[in-house]
């Protein structure tokens, strides 16, 4: 079996919940994999919150340079959220020659040169697939079994709490705040839930997978972005008496040769596959000049989908060791 040590950098609810998948299918992992992965430090300042997971006091530090010299640690996994620090502390992991995992797409999309650039300079992996769409595996997808292709257009639902609150109202006619409250509750939500109403989360996933699928390096800000957070009960029902609902799309096409991008809400008809896609849900449509269309659809949020992408990242490096 072989042994591989990984630091935690952040406890949260994503924290805990790539701690439970990793704790919850440790023996198949073990059986498919022969990997025996230990989470042996764990920078976090709340080491008495009851995670409902068993997480030895030792390991907690609020050192993070303790990670970084470790010389037994070879993946950091980053689940802090925010730019910062969390992009100084992945820079210092990679330059201290460790691998890092991270979730945190407002890092990745501010920072993605910096961050690619420490990785290939010092011969480490730098893996980011639990940052756009949560348990959806689309950036691996993106950029290994689908590689032979010339991508045209992306269109799709990236945000777990938006699509949550659109469902509520649309569904249960639950007001706005109601929901909102639910989706914070369920773990679905930014630290800061205005990143996911006003739609900013999305401009920095919209970002990572134009970087990935088109090559085209955008800050999220420079997208143009419009989130839910005016969206009223009147708005819903009128989108109903046309026969749609209303979802927060990302797209990216080209016409006329150029490629555009928008995020936007909008009416889907009720008879299209993304007005079906409900509550943390998200999907992504892929067009490949090869492949033709491909739909992805998976929990876009939460604790286990995202803990569950955060683990196949960290294997995939294992595994490489
Ligand atoms: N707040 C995000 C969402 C988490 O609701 O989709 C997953 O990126």
């Amino acid at each position: 079996m072989k042994r591989v040590n990984i630091g935690l950098l952040g406890m949260g609810n994503i924290g805990t919940g790539t701690y439970k998948t990793l704790e919850m299918n440790r023996a198949g992992i073990e059986a498919r994999t022969g990997l025996d992965l230990r989470i042996t430090r764990i920078l976090e300042i709340d080491t008495e919150r009851d995670r409902g997971v068993s997480v030895s006091k030792d390991s907690f530090t609020q050192d993070p340079d303790s990670i970084f010299s470790d010389p037994e640690i070879s993946i950091v996994i980053e689940l802090l959220g925010g730019v910062e620090p969390a992009t100084s502390f992945m820079l210092a992991a990679m330059n201290g020659g460790k691998s890092v995992v991270t979730a945190n797409k407002a890092a990745v999309a501010a920072n993605y040169e910096a961050l690619t650039e420490a990785a290939a300079k010092n011969g480490v992996q730098f893996r980011f697939e639990a940052s756009v769409g949560g348990g959806i595996p689309i950036l691996t997808a993106l950029t290994g079994a689908l590689l032979a292709n010339e991508y045209t257009e992306i269109m799709g639902i990236l945000n777990g709490t938006t699509n949550y609150i659109l469902t509520k109202m649309t569904q249960e006619g639950r007001a706005y705040e109601e929901a909102l409250a639910e989706a914070q509750a369920k773990g679905f939500a930014e630290a800061d839930p205005t990143a996911d109403v006003e739609g900013t989360d999305v401009a920095n996933k919209l970002a990572i997978l134009l970087s990935l699928a088109f090559g085209k390096r955008v800050r999220p800000e420079e997208i143009p972005t419009k989130g839910i957070s005016q969206i009223t009960k009147e708005d819903i029902e009128e989108a109903r008496s046309q026969g749609c609902v209303i979802k927060l799309i990302a797209s990216a096409f080209y016409a006329d040769g150029k490629l555009k991008y928008f995020i936007s809400p909008t009416y889907m008809h009720e008879t299209h596959p993304l007005a079906g896609v409900s509550n943390e849900f998200n999907a992504v449509f892929v067009k490949g000049n090869a492949v033709g269309e491909l739909m992805f659809y998976g929990k876009g949020a939460g604790p286990l989908p995202t803990g569950s992408a955060v683990m196949g990242d960290v294997i995939e490096i294992a595994r490489s060791l």
